[in-house]
Order: C-alpha cells, then structure tokens, then sequence
C-alpha cells in the first residue's frame, strides 16, 4: 500500500530500487528471499490470527512483498496476480454483474477484447467497444449515464493512441461508473492513473515492469478499499495468485526499472527519427515524435517516453527482408523487454492492422548499435 513510506521528493531510480523495501534488520537479506510454501504451520491459532499466513493461494510474504512495491509506485493498494489477464479479469469480474454495461476499447489489446467477447458477453455484460481516441469524446457528451465500468488502455497496444485519463475519470464519476486503467504500456513510472483520477489500474507486468521476457506476472492497484476488497475476494475465490518464486523475480526485476526504461525510450527516440525518415516506412507512431496525433496529450499526461514505437512496412515479404538482414532486432511477441524485439501484428489476426504493422519494442542495447542495425535492416527490405 502507499502508505508514504517512499519520500515524496525521491526520484524514479531510487523508488524503483527502494519500493517496497522492509526497514532493514541486521542480519537478514538486503532483498527477502522467497519464501516456498502453500500451506504454513497454524499451531493452537485459528487460521490468520494476528495476521500469520495460513495458506498461500490467498496471499503469501513474497506476494506481498511485491504488491508493497508496485503499490508504492503506482500510488495505492495492490494485488498481484499470475498474469496480466488474469489480473485484467479479476478487475472487470470482481466488479462488473450481468446486465452492467461497460465500455471497453475497441483497439485495445487483442485479449482484453476476446474476455469481453467470449466470457463477459456469455455472462451477460452489456459491452460497448468504443475506439480509444473516442472514449473522451462519448465521456465529454455525457453517454457514460449507466454505465458501470470504463475501461481504458493507454497508450493502446498496438496503435499507441493516448486517451484523456482525468477528463474520463471527471466524466465518469460523475455518471456513477467506475474507471479502470490499463497501465501496461507506460509502466507506474510512465503514467500515474490513480493520480490522474482513475479507481483502478491494472498492469500485465510481464512486460517492461519486470521486462526480462522471462515470467508472466501482472496486477490491480486502487486507492479505494471497496474495490480493493472485491478485487482481492476474486481472487481468493478463484486463485489467480502468482508463485512465490515469480513474484520474488518480479520484484528483483523492478529494481531497474527506471534504468531500463530511460534506455528504452532513449532508443524510442532514434529509433522513431530513423523510421520516420526511411521511404520504406510509413504510418509511424511514437507519442513523443512532435508529429504524433497523441503529442499533446502524451506531454502533459505521461511522465516519461515510451519504449514502444509502430510503423508499416510494404507487406509481409518486406517484414520477412527486414528480419532476415537485422542482427539485433529480433522477431517476437510481447514488448518492454532488454532485447530489442519486432512484432508483426497482423500474423496474429485480432488487430485491424496492415500486413506490414509492425511494433518495435527498443530494448537496452546500446542506441547506436540498434539504430545501425535498423537502418540497414530497413534499406535491406
Ligand atoms: C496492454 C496489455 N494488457 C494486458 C496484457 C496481458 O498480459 P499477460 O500476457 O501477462 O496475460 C497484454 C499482453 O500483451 C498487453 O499488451
């Protein structure tokens, strides 16, 4: 929880070092190792007297460890989950009921979409897919009335468009629905939608919160106990908590958090300025390129560039020309990594992208050498 126990004046690097440090005891780890259990020892006590773990499906140290620190980060209480759809499921079920309606993004991560369309659906949640430049405009005109969530993406993957997280949370407080934020894209450092008026934010910290490429993780953040308590019942109830050793990895991992993603949107930068300038490049999109549609509202509402730019090829044969002659930029899913990485969206189907849509992940390799390889990868295709 943020209890404050980071000082306020504290930047990026050491909070991401120091979140969710426990005051140090002579003796013992700088870091808690794990601790590998399911269940733990009761003794004469009844089960969780005094706070004692009982049995680790609904919580455990490591877990909680974690949670400490991404809660710090991200400004309020948090639940780790095993995934970030996991977690993404557990927000919208544990507060979403048939016959609710939600508004969820149309262009949003392609999984998000199918849980709404094969599961949410089936239940009977009214869900109402609104492209994300769009979401402020249907919230500024007042067509939240009866709503029961708001779900946003932001940055959306993959297209990168930016949405107005305060003007939405005005909007929908002010017609009774909740707002929930996915935040996988910026990462707690990137973006603070809690601070920004949302009641919730998840994040699939598979990506670059924990960005090894080596552990799916993920999470729900609020400020509000209500949710927090709905959220947690979820889970309890359906045991979508992660391992021990995974939540110790992913805490391990944030503690170069902010080192890595200032490389990564160092190498965004250069990376956007070379594909914006290639004639086989069109369709480039980085929210920090002054050219962006998202420019303006990128620089007022994010606190640091994206390490994530996309950009079109002429078609699948130029892609498979542009990988065959790159040393560095590898072909894979996912992003937020430390190995720079390409994804062509479109061989996944789900996302309304031309075959050449690509998404570059920069990852932490020095910024000449990617940008080297990308040029003459690109004058290859
Ligand atoms: C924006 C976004 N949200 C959620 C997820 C789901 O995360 P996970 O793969 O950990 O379930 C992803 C995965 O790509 C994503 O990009």
């Amino acid at each position: 929880m943020s209890d404050g126990s980071l000082p306020p004046g504290w930047g990026d690097g050491t909070r991401s070092v120091h979140a969710g440090d426990a005051p140090p005891v002579p003796g013992t780890p700088l870091r808690p190792s794990p601790v590998f259990a399911a269940p733990f020892h009761l003794g004469d006590q009844p089960p969780r007297a005094g706070g004692a773990d009982a049995y680790a499906r609904t919580e455990h140290p490591t877990s909680r460890a974690f949670e400490t620190a991404v809660g710090e980060l991200d400004g309020g209480r948090c639940l780790s989950f095993a995934t970030g759809m996991a977690a993404i499921t557990a927000a919208v079920m544990a507060l979403v009921s048939a016959g609710d309606r939600l508004v969820l993004p149309a262009d949003g991560y392609y999984t998000t979409r199918l849980l709404a369309r094969d599961e949410l659906e089936r239940l009977g949640v009214r869900v109402e897919y609104v492209p994300t430049v769009e979401i402020a405009g249907v919230a500024a005109r007042g067509d939240l009335e009866g709503a029961r969530m708001v779900f946003l993406e932001t940055p959306s993957n993959p297209l990168l468009d930016v949405c107005d997280v305060a003007a939405v949370a005005r909007a929908a407080r002010a017609a009774g629905a909740l707002l929930a934020v996915d935040n996988t894209t910026a990462t707690p450092l990137g973006q603070r939608p809690l601070a920004l008026g949302a009641d919730l934010t998840v994040g699939a910290d598979t990506k670059a919160l924990t960005g090894h490429s080596d552990l799916l993780l993920g999470h729900v953040s609020t400020s509000s106990d209500e949710v927090f308590d709905r959220v947690k019942g979820w889970r309890d109830h359906t045991g979508s908590t992660p391992g021990a050793f995974d939540a110790w990895l992913g805490h391990r991992s944030m503690s170069t958090l902010d080192l890595r993603l200032t490389r990564q949107g160092e190498t965004a930068a250069a990376v956007a300025a070379v594909l914006a300038d290639h004639p086989a490049v069109t369709g480039v999109r980085w929210p920090w390129l002054p050219s962006d549609p998202s420019h303006a509202l990128a620089a007022r509402q994010m606190l640091r560039p994206l390490g994530i730019v996309s950009a079109e090829l002429a078609d699948e044969t130029a892609v498979s020309r542009f990988l065959a002659a790159s040393r560095l930029w590898t072909a894979a899913t996912s992003f937020g990594g430390v190995h720079s990485t390409v994804d062509r969206r479109a061989q996944w189907g789900g996302d309304a992208v031309p075959a050449g849509f690509l998404r570059f992940s920069c990852g932490i390799e020095d910024t000449g050498d990617v940008v080297a390889d990308l040029t003459a990868a690109l004058d290859a295709a």
